[in-house]
């Protein structure tokens, strides 16, 4: 097992999101709801790994990608980039960080400048962070394209000229021309056609393996990452449910929500759209957040138990390199 020390480490990482209070909720003197995004989070990367994160829509994944790039500060726990707490960090460390941390979006129109060219993102990248000297920016540009496997005619472009799969291979030039150790790349290919899905993915493992990248890859599609990750992690309603090496997590998931989902999951009940499975948590006269009560995963889980209503599961080692938060687990031991 490769046991260098991680790149990126969450630690217990929280966040929830609250909104401003009505004028009813002023007037009753009630707090409004305060939505659990992510809850105690802990996962940590190693360098050229390929990592993938599951979890249906909602669960926290991109607050999660969102606290790891440090476009959210969590409230809760804290992240850590080459054993160094973000928080903690000075400028220039903190600028090293934002250059070798790199994220690619869902949505690459939102993600990348309008008014700016393909030539104009990528020069601007490269010379911010002083990459290379100004007379090898055009020849870097052009090699950042070969690697994404566009042609060099797309530098006097400008995004709204491209197709989704195009945009996201401009992303991840852009991603790539400051030469970062790992990308975290949030659904970058969920908004795309199945058929450029797939090449978007091989581009993705390709970069891994040619640069030694390490790539965290979210998706909501369990299958789709079956063959293009190292480890994966599972995510249900802010928390983390089950991690373990790719093979052997498909071959014998254990957490209840991970098997129904490997196995398509024809008995899945819905979700109920409750306070309690919206992760909503009332807060107190105080302004304090009640602690959780019970498994994220009980309303719909086909292996219930009364205990499951009472005690959170906490992530318990199951066998090697392996962590389930779920009671059928009969390991005590906790991370
Ligand atoms: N900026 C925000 N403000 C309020 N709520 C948010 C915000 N971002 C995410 N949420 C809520 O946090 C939860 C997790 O969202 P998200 O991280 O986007 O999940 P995913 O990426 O897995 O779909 C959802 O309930 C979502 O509505
Ligand atoms: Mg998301």
């Amino acid at each position: 097992m490769n046991t260098a020390t991680p790149i990126l480490q969450a630690e217990r990482v929280s966040k929830r999101f609250g909104r401003p209070a009505s004028l009813l909720e002023r007037a009753r003197r009630v707090h409004p709801p305060v939505i659990r995004a992510l809850d105690a989070v802990s996962l940590a990367f190693r360098p050229g790994e390929a990592f993938s994160i599951v979890g249906e829509s909602g669960s926290g994944k991109s607050t999660l990608a969102r606290c790891l790039t440090a476009l959210h500060t969590c409230d809760g726990g804290r992240v850590l980039y080459r054993g160094r707490d973000l928080a903690l960090m000075q400028p220039a460390e903190r600028r090293r960080f934002h250059r070798r941390v790199q994220m690619v979006f869902q949505n690459p129109l939102a993600a990348l400048n309008p008014r700016m060219t393909v030539a104009e993102m990528l020069g601007e990248a490269l010379r911010v962070h002083r990459i290379c000297p100004a007379d090898q920016v055009e020849a870097q540009m052009q090699a950042l394209l070969e690697r994404v496997r566009l042609p060099g005619s797309v530098l006097h472009r400008r995004p709204h000229e491209f197709s989704g799969g195009q945009l996201q291979r401009i992303a991840m030039a852009r991603a790539l021309s400051v030469r970062p150790e790992i990308i975290v790349a949030d659904e970058v290919v969920s908004a795309l056609d199945v058929s450029v899905q797939a090449q978007i993915v091989n581009l993705l493992i390709t970069l891994q393996d040619e640069l030694g990248l390490a790539i965290v890859f979210i998706a909501h599609d369990l299958r789709l990452v079956r063959h293009i990750s190292h480890r994966v992690a599972v995510m249900y309603r802010g928390r983390l449910v089950e991690l373990g090496d790719s093979e052997a997590l498909f071959a014998s998931p254990m957490h209840p929500y991970t098997r129904l989902l490997i196995g398509s999951a024809p008995t899945l009940r819905p979700a109920h759209v409750s306070a309690e499975t919206q992760q909503v948590t009332e807060v107190a006269a105080s302004g304090s957040v009640a602690a959780a009560t019970g498994c994220v995963f009980r309303t719909r889980c086909p292996e219930v138990m009364p205990r499951c209503a009472t005690e959170v599961p906490g992530l318990r080692v199951a066998a090697a390199g392996r962590a389930v938060a779920c009671h059928l687990v009969p390991e005590p031991r906790s991370l």
